[in-house]
């Protein structure tokens, strides 16, 4: 039980970049973009900097110094910000890419589910795949057949078996694509979050055939998710990534927890107020933003459902009254999506001091998984006194909105809204 199957040492991937980007960039393009994004503007150029003294001076390390062991019937979930380099690890132990350095050793046959679709033939039928898969992991055929019933019970999409995979829809890859990796009993499953891809009933039916494939059969498993709550149910221990690199490891609970607590670590950068964009009189300012969560612990990274506590720190020329503070929420798209305005939501008339905070209370979090951006817009006597775009982006996780123990996770970056169903 306690054999290490798989062992990591040193493990880098490097990647050139900027290539694809300049390619396809306009100057002008690329000077929007620096308007409109200084923040992932100033990152890009840091890591420029950064990499640019090194002899290869377009290498980006999405992996580096990554040294970990896995454990016969481990489930270990690894997790991180969208870029941390989760799915380039899971490539690398999965042998889809090359390390640039380091080592990995795997003992067991080894089934991932990576992106939707790889490791299928698009040419060849449902049913083809599945035995070309048995195959490739080492199965004679009668021992395909044997599990054939199965995979085909589990995927539920008996009836498009003959049809090539090329026609199927990306939920129906995944369906079949868990259903074969889960099934034809490989010693490691690696799973990337495809997961997001299937409907509510499919994904806790994947979810609890993992459980019950580490549990009951042994096998080890490597999840990535943005799920918070599925890593501290399923998994045995966790990996956080940052920016390439384990930064935390250990019990789920603590992993997650500090993934979510961890500001100062994780975010340094982005709770620097960029104040390049920057317009207005000056009399009422802007002078920094805290998120905390009920316990009035400050955390970086956000979780729907959560009971949030946005922090508004201020200073003014006088004792303000009846001052105007306008939070804005835009998705990725830069939509403007959620408005928090005292003008409205505060009852009365708001009476300040010359310096201090308010805070906005948002009781339960309705914001979907994604990377939202902030603008704050603070107004005093008729005039605008500070205004800043993308003041800094937030992260959000998926998390128990309705407190049903269930997660919205086949959408991102949109709103959730509270609601309740009743039957007669
Ligand atoms: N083939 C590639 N060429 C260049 N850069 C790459 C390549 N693949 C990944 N990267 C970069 O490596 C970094 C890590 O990417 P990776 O896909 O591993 O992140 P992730 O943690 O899986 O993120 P997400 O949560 O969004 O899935 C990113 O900055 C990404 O742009
Ligand atoms: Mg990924």
């Amino acid at each position: 039980m306690n054999n290490t199957v798989i062992k990591v040492e040193g493990l880098g991937k490097a990647y050139r970049i900027g290539l694809k980007e300049q390619k396809s960039e306009t100057l002008f393009a690329a000077l929007t973009k620096a308007i409109k994004k200084p923040l992932t503007n100033f990152k890009n150029i840091t890591n420029l900097r950064k990499f640019g003294n090194s002899n290869d001076e377009d290498i980006f390390w999405a992996n580096r110094n990554i040294s970990f062991d896995v454990k016969e019937g481990e489930v270990l979930g690894i997790i991180g910000k969208n870029g941390a380099g989760k799915s380039t690890l899971l490539k690398l132990l999965s042998r889809i890419t090359q390390p640039t350095e380091g080592r990995i050793e795997i003992t067991g046959k080894v089934a991932s589910l990576l992106e939707v679709g790889t490791g299928f033939n698009p040419d060849l039928s449902g049913k083809e795949n599945i035995y070309l898969n048995g195959t490739i992991l080492g199965l004679t055929k009668k021992e395909i057949d044997q599990r054939y019933n199965e995979i085909v019970d589990f995927s539920g999409i008996e009836q498009f078996m003959e049809t090539p995979v090329k026609r199927y829809s990306s939920g129906m890859k995944v369906r079949l694509a868990f259903a074969v990796a889960a099934h034809l009993d490989p010693e490691i499953l690696i799973i990337d979050e495809v997961l997001a891809v299937g409907d509510a009933e499919f994904q806790s039916k994947c979810l609890g055939k993992m459980q019950s494939v580490a549990s009951k059969e042994g096998r080890t498993v490597l999840f990535v998710s943005h799920d918070m709550a599925a890593i501290k149910n399923l998994c045995t221990r966790a990996l956080l990534l940052q920016k390439g690199t384990i930064v935390k490891e250990g019990n789920p609970n603590d992993v997650v927890d500090y993934y979510l607590r961890n500001a100062n670590v994780l975010n340094a950068s982005e709770k620097t107020i960029d104040t390049s964009l920057r317009s207005g009189s000056g009399k009422f300012t802007l002078q920094g933003i805290e998120f905390l969560n009920r316990k009035g612990e400050e955390v970086s990274v956000l979780e729907s459902g959560m009971d949030l506590f946005i922090k508004v720190f201020y200073k003014c020329q006088e004792k303000p009254v009846n001052p105007v503070i306008n939070i804005i929420v835009r998705n990725s798209l830069q939509q403007e999506i959620m408005n928090l305005l005292t003008r409205i939501a505060y009852y009365g008339v708001m009476k300040l001091r010359d310096e201090g905070f308010v805070t906005c209370h948002i009781p339960k979090l309705p914001l979907m998984q994604g990377r939202y951006s902030i603008d704050i817009t603070m107004k005093y006597d008729f005039e605008i006194t500070d205004e800043i775009e993308n003041v800094l982006s937030i992260d959000v996780e998926k998390g128990d909105f309705y407190g049903t123990g269930k997660i919205v996770s086949s959408m991102r970056d949109g709103l959730l809204v509270y609601h309740t169903w009743h039957v007669d």
